[in-house]
């Protein structure tokens, strides 16, 4: 199992375009959002070389422009994948229907994708006092531990994450560990306190790797950095990871 980032502010080489935005590739099959530009995640696809023939699944975190921005163009060169978005987006996407194989609204269940890919279902949180429908994706180790991947983690990443991991243990009928947690953690205007706050839940909840992209905010990569050492990673469009 495997990341590639094609959409964030920070680029490997100049190549690959940057924006505000998240738009990451999973095992080659999977999209999880489509960053804020679909010219910029049209040319970072073809210069990373995905094989956009394998891709049969992209995902929708939440309905943020920075998640979304880049769909339509996306869809445009995918072969009608499956379309995985919450219930609490209403019926904004109804227009991609011509264009996908098949639209998948999910409500608070996790739901299989591929593989040992899955989303989390829609879990709610707030953003600027708003309530929004938010899904992350989790998939299952070969050692049985999962790996979390986030948008943005607007229901709050610290303090969901024993909910998060009941709902997927209650769901695979075990109890789960979490080995890895990656994406966007919105964390970008909070205080140092908040912030010792997290990184406490995380060493509670043994996460061992930590990627933290787009929102997540350089104070705290540089605290996460500090404690999780080789456990670190920061990873630009281009960057590929093993889970
Ligand atoms: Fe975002
Ligand atoms: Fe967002």
């Amino acid at each position: 199992m495997k990341v590639t980032v094609l959409f964030d502010e920070e680029s490997l080489t100049p190549d690959l375009k940057t924006g505000f935005g998240l738009s990451l590739l999973i095992n080659e099959t999977v999209i999880f959002d489509a960053g804020s530009d679909g010219d910029i995640l049209i040319n970072n696809i073809r210069n990373l070389k995905i094989d956009t023939e394998k891709i049969c699944a992209v995902v929708l975190s939440h309905d943020h422009w920075d998640h979304t921005g880049g769909l339509d163009s996306l869809l445009s060169i995918l072969k009608k994948p499956t379309i995985y978005l919450c219930q609490g987006f209403g019926h904004k996407y109804d227009h991609c229907k011509p264009k996908i194989k098949r639209l998948c609204v999910t409500n608070s269940t996790p739901v299989k994708i591929t593989d040992d890919i899955y989303t989390t279902g829609e879990i709610y949180g707030t953003y600027k006092n708003i309530p929004i429908s938010e899904q992350s994706l989790f998939i299952v180790r070969p050692d049985s531990t999962v790996a979390l991947i986030c948008g943005c983690a607007h229901y709050g990443i610290a303090e969901s994450l024993e909910l998060l991991l009941k709902k997927i243990g209650d769901y695979l009928g075990r109890h789960i560990s979490v080995n890895c947690l990656i994406g966007g953690f919105h964390l970008q205007h909070e205080s140092d306190t908040y912030l010792r706050y997290v990184l406490e839940k995380f060493l509670y909840f043994g996460i061992k790797k930590i990627v933290p992209l787009h929102c997540s905010g350089s104070n705290a990569k540089r605290i996460f950095h500090d404690t999780f050492s080789v456990g670190f990673h920061d990873l630009k469009v281009g960057s590929t990871l093993e889970l």
